[in-house]
């Protein structure tokens, strides 16, 4: 109880500590986003390296003569955890490896039915919210989305056709013979970017409570405490007591104020001795005039000792 009447060291405190929340906040919120952009970032990198790899498999399956083969191999991607979905779509805009489009095509080409897959299906078309960044990517350039909640991500990377296609695909003289669409999950890193953020937290109130209890201390040290000291010598002078000192021994303005003080007390005390010493003359004086007797001191000489004790 007897500190928070130090009102002047818990002022300082609050008023800094104040000045220090904003500051600190800013501070926070600019990390915050920054380490959003790098989990972003991360996530993207991510995103492109297995879109990146998983062309270069494609590649590889079509040209070891597997291409039916393909779907399997992309349902199995798709199993993978933290993969959403993965298909391959035509430049068109139409889900490639489902109906028999591509394989008529192919074996027409090669003049023998060399391709055939078991399984039939009614193609899918590439969904409205993701046309846009397809259509970029269908003209050879990569693209990534974001989805609103920033759960998933779909990295959208185009499949070029290189010479060695077109033993097969030469039917088709577009430079991009397909898109490759990958959903990923981006959950885990949502949660250790909220992770970051509590501990975030955690660390800027123990910053802000530590700050502000330094400083309180600091200031009760250095200037209440003596202040304190300063107070208690002048209420004793008061009182008659002059037997205390400051002597706080610093250089700085409020050990310029103590030692001023002290002086002060000093002089004060050389004083009251001069005064006491002149008063013991004085009495000693008067003593003497009186055993000198009245008859024997004259007038002149009275007069003369009156002028002596003045
Ligand atoms: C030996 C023949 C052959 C070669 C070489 C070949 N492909 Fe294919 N490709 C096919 C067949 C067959 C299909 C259709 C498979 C199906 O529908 O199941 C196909 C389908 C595709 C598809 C799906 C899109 C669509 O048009 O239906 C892409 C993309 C593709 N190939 C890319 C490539 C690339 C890139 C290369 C060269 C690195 C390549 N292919 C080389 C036979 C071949």
């Amino acid at each position: 109880m007897k500190y928070w009447k130090n009102r002047l060291g818990v002022k300082l405190a609050v008023t800094i500590t104040l000045i220090l929340i904003p500051m600190l906040l800013a501070s926070f919120l600019w990390f915050e986003y920054r380490a959003e952009t790098m989990v972003k970032n991360e996530q993207e990198v991510r995103g492109a390296q297995v879109a990146e790899s998983l062309v270069a498999t494609l590649s590889s399956i079509m040209l070891s003569g597997n291409a039916n083969i393909a779907h399997f191999w992309l349902k199995r991607v798709a199993s993978v955890p933290g993969v959403e979905s993965a298909k391959i779509f035509r430049t068109d805009g139409v889900e490639a490896f489902q109906d028999r489009a591509t394989l008529d095509q192919v074996n027409s080409y090669i003049g023998k039915q060399q391709f055939v897959r078991a399984t039939v299906e009614q193609p899918g078309k590439i969904s409205a919210e993701l046309l846009a960044p397809f259509n970029m990517a269908s003209k050879g350039k990569a693209n990534i989305r974001h989805s609103k909640d920033n759960e998933h991500l779909n990295y959208m990377s185009p499949i070029r056709a290189e010479g060695a296609c077109m033993g097969c695909h030469g039917y088709d003289s577009n430079p991009i013979r397909g898109v490759l669409v990958l959903g990923l999950t981006t959950g885990s890193y949502q949660v250790t970017a909220s992770e970051i953020k509590r501990d975030m937290i955690n660390v800027l109130i123990l910053i802000i409570a530590l700050f502000g209890l330094t400083i309180w201390l600091v200031v009760r040290r250095k200037i209440l405490i003596p202040l304190e000291t300063i107070t208690k010598v002048a209420a004793n002078i008061r009182q008659g007591d002059l037997s205390n000192s400051i002597e706080l021994n610093r250089d700085d303005e409020l050990g310029l104020v103590a030692s001023t003080f002290d002086l002060l007390v000093h002089d004060l005390k050389q004083k009251i001795l001069h005064e006491a010493d002149q008063r013991k003359c004085q009495e000693a004086i008067t003593d003497a005039v009186i055993s000198l007797g009245r008859e024997a001191a004259g007038v002149p000489l009275l007069k003369h000792i009156g002028e002596l004790s003045m």
